[in-house]
């Protein structure tokens, strides 16, 4: 089987509308939510769509152990108090507060490449950048990177997932094993971390989320291991694709690209349009916990419920000209951050990544084209539309 494109990806998403913003899809086994104002729906209310999905996850206990403290995949009230704890890092005055940690970084990163015509933007730029500056700040060094690849690889690489694709048993066997080695192999190193910083701690987050107190009650070092997994995993793959798809944009729209140079102040909405255009994470499941009735759709209790993010942010009736990329779309109401209770908590933090990342790769170079004698990579796009590969051919300004 060859493997699905991004175009295909969009193609089917069109097809699919076709049959209702809100169907049920037989081969994957769950219900699509296609338009915007149905997915926001389904999103904003956690106590009927529940993120809890639990019986679809394997059982397995490194699956488990890790499952403890993803708070992504909590309800309220324990997604609350969870959520409350790592969001005093995360104020935009802790974020504003990394920008000069965020260029240093950068410009280390492009330092090395100085005086070559050539290189690859992931391997040099857009993977090692989120990586270093979310490791800094859980306190884990970011010298072990090429392991957190792996770990990434390991859990956003599956071929299998595309139209024929049950949700209702998300993994195959061979997606599952990987997936527990990953999880086997990431948990033993949160913890010995997690450990380590409870006998000694340092400034950094894992030691304060071992301090915190949540309404009068402390997390347990099991706990914490998926908290600062999926904050470590969450704070970087998204970035890295986020920068890729910027790269990506700007190739496809030269004009685009030569206004933003133009008028850097552009930057911020255009990178808002490469998120709406090329949504890192196209989906997000949920699982109805009674039944109900989203427009004309009856949704049986117990359905797992598909939010199609890419779908939403190219809903003709909320965006005028919805495959066209406009630098300018103002307001841009996309959903790639996701909606309510469990809206993106590092967004702040991506945008300022993003846009300090592009602003200096543009500043260095006068021209940035994909280059066309190297072979691009990418995710499966039906887990995460992102390059893993994105070789460059630049110019010095
Ligand atoms: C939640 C996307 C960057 C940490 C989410 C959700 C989405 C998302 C769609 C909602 C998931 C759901 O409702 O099921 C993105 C994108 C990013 C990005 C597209 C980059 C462009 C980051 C960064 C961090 C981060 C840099 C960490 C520093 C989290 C966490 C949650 C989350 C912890 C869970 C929030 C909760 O459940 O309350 N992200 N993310 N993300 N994101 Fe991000």
């Amino acid at each position: 089987m060859t493997a699905p494109t991004l175009p295909d990806l969009y193609e089917w998403l069109e097809q699919s509308r076709r049959d209702g913003q809100v169907h049920y899809d037989e081969r994957q086994q769950s219900w699509a939510v296609l338009g915007h104002p149905e997915a926001a729906a389904v999103l904003k209310d956690p106590a009927t769509f529940s993120s809890d999905l639990g019986d679809l996850l394997p059982k397995q206990e490194d699956m488990e152990l890790f499952q403890r403290g993803n708070f992504v995949r909590m309800d309220p009230p324990r997604h609350d108090r969870l959520r409350r704890l790592v969001s005093q890092a995360f104020t935009p005055k802790v974020v504003a507060g990394l920008a000069p940690r965020i260029e240093e970084v950068t410009a280390e990163l492009l330092d090395a490449r100085a005086g070559e015509r050539r290189f690859d933007l992931i391997d040099d730029l857009a993977y090692p950048l989120p990586v270093i500056v979310i490791a800094e700040l859980l306190g884990i060094p970011a010298s072990d990177r090429p392991v957190f690849r792996r770990w990434a690889d390991g859990l956003f690489e599956r071929s299998n997932a595309g139209p024929d694709e049950s949700l209702i048993r998300m993994m195959d066997d061979d997606a599952l094993a990987a997936a527990a080695t990953v999880m086997h192999e990431m948990n033993a190193y949160l913890l010995a971390h997690i450990r380590a910083r409870r006998a000694s701690p340092a400034d950094d987050l894992t030691s304060r989320l071992l301090m915190a107190d949540g309404d009068g009650e402390r997390l347990t070092d099991e706990e914490i291991v998926g908290f600062v997994g999926l904050l470590l995993l969450a704070g970087h793959v998204t970035t890295t694709a986020t920068l890729g798809n910027t790269v990506l944009c700007f190739e496809a729209h030269p004009d685009a690209a030569a206004e933003v140079r133009a008028n850097p102040a552009l930057l911020p909405t255009a990178i808002e349009e490469v998120l709406r255009l090329r949504t890192p994470f196209p989906r997000l499941a949920r699982r109805a916990t009674t039944a109900v009735t989203i427009g004309q759709a009856a949704i049986p209790a117990g359905a797992v419920v598909v939010a199609w993010l890419a779908a939403a942010n190219r809903d003709e009736r909320v965006f005028a000209e919805p495959d066209r990329f406009d630098a300018h779309r103002s307001p841009n109401p996309h959903l790639t951050f996701g909606h309510g209770i469990h809206f993106c908590i590092g967004a702040p933090l991506a945008r300022l990544e993003t846009k300090i990342a592009m602003g200096m790769l543009l500043d260095r170079y006068s021209d940035v084209t994909v280059d066309a004698d190297a072979p691009i990579a990418f995710r499966n796009p039906w887990v995460m539309i992102s390059p893993t590969r994105l070789p460059l051919a630049v110019t010095a300004a």
